[in-house]
């Protein structure tokens, strides 16, 4: 049990709180699901990018799934070594491709034709030959939240199958690129089966035509996306996702990859904060705390669902419908709309579940906050991984008024 008032008196609030023996047995979770095959568990940076975070992977031997140089930076720095390392995203610059090509990653997950003549190019200057794969659209709804659907012909991620198979055609024909894997990710959050295995089986039967035209590819990457529980949701168990897209690969003798972010992070971590009034406005009750949707977005931009545990000294444990919002100016500031939340007095904390995955990373410094420290705690042990963002931090790249 993690002692949260205690981390609170020693940290201060708002906090991020991540349970790190919890993250461990998730990736074994799935790396066992996958026994049998070889396979690379790429952890999707993006989900929680806290160098600690990144090497408690790295130590495991995971692989790292990165959309920005930035995220590449980070991996290599948390000591994941450069051949599980993957770079994906709609929009590379040049700088970022070359850095990629120059790094020696994995490989490059190309995705457009635009882009594989951009990387084509750059590996040419190089005198280098990219590895890459391509990021198929299957055109599946994977029957999550539009904002984290992904692998629809509507959403900007990937190309179609045709296209897939003229750029591999290329790749195959270029001397400075080496087509090594093919990728898809219909989407993030999902909890149904049937989506997963319908896109494996589009991409694995594009695998085989590419096969018989003698372009042998190493890697099936299936992306992340496997949905976690926030309140009662059906979950899909590893065993059953692994055995699904295993069972599309009869035949193949190929390395799974995936990318899971929120599996592994989310429910290890928590956000916790401070009470700092109870408030009415007419019939409606408000509790304002310390943290905001510059810390945890989520609720705001998704009206995503985060269960809340009030600790609190109050005597009645009689529930009462209210909101509980943050300081930032804006009416979305919200982790949670008529919520049945225990009466709570000034300096009760709350502890806001579900956070570790695209909680911290997404936020930001509206209103001139700064962000919350990040903790980490792993057996008996608790260290500080990311100290609270003070004022000078925050001000610390402005320039001109200084040089007045
Ligand atoms: N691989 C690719 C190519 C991705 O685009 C993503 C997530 C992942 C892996 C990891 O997905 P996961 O296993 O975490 O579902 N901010 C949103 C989620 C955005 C996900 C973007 N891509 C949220 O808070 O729900």
């Amino acid at each position: 049990m993690i002692d949260f008032k205690e981390l609170a008196k020693e940290y201060g609030t708002p906090l991020y709180v991540y349970d790190f023996d919890y993250m461990a047995a998730q990736y074994t979770k799935l790396k066992e699901a996958f026994r049998g095959r070889k396979s690379i568990i790429a952890y999707a940076v993006k989900a929680n990018s806290n160098l600690s975070v990144i090497k408690h992977f790295a130590k495991m031997g995971s692989g790292a799934d990165c959309v920005s140089i930035g995220e590449v930076r980070r991996a290599f720095l948390a000591g994941i070594p450069a051949y599980k390392i993957i770079f994906s995203g709609v929009g590379k610059s040049d700088a970022e491709i070359r850095e990629a090509i120059e790094r020696d990653i994995l490989y490059i997950n190309v995705e457009s034709e635009a882009e594989l003549g951009r990387v084509e190019l750059i590996a040419k200057e190089l005198e280098a030959k990219a590895r890459i794969s391509i990021r198929v659209n299957p055109n599946i709804d994977p029957k999550t939240h539009p904002y984290i659907s992904t692998g629809l012909h509507d959403n900007k991620f990937g190309v179609d199958l045709e296209s897939a198979k003229r750029m591999y055609i290329k790749a195959n024909n270029s001397e400075s690129l080496d087509p090594v894997g093919i990728h898809f990710h219909i989407g993030s959050q999902l909890t149904e089966l049937d989506p997963i295995r319908e896109a494996a089986e589009i991409v694995a039967d594009l695998v085989r035509s590419l096969d018989a035209i003698d372009i042998e590819l190493k890697f099936f990457d299936v992306g992340g996306g496997l949905g976690i529980k926030y309140d009662d949701e059906t979950t899909i168990e590893p065993y059953d996702y692994a055995q699904a897209i295993l069972g599309t690969l009869t035949g193949l003798d190929m390395t799974i990859i995936c990318e899971p972010g929120r599996f592994l992070t989310a429910n290890a971590g928590y956000f916790v904060t401070k009470v700092l009034y109870e408030k009415q406005n007419g019939d409606k009750k408000f509790v304002v705390v310390d943290g905001a949707m510059n810390d945890l977005l989520r609720p705001s931009l998704y009206n995503a669902y985060h269960k809340i545990e009030a600790l609190t000294e109050a005597d009645s444990q009689e529930l009462q419908k209210v909101d509980i919002v943050g300081p930032v100016c804006e009416s979305g500031d919200f982790f949670a709309k008529d919520y049945m939340l225990p009466h709570v007095e000034h300096n009760d904390l709350l502890v806001i579940k579900s956070a570790g995955a695209y909680g911290f990373g997404m936020g930001s410094n509206y209103n001139t906050r700064g962000r919350s420290a990040e903790v980490a705690v792993e057996g008996s042990k608790v260290r500080l991984i990311r100290k609270r963002e003070d004022f000078e931090d925050l001000i610390a790249l402005e320039r001109e008024f200084l040089e007045d």
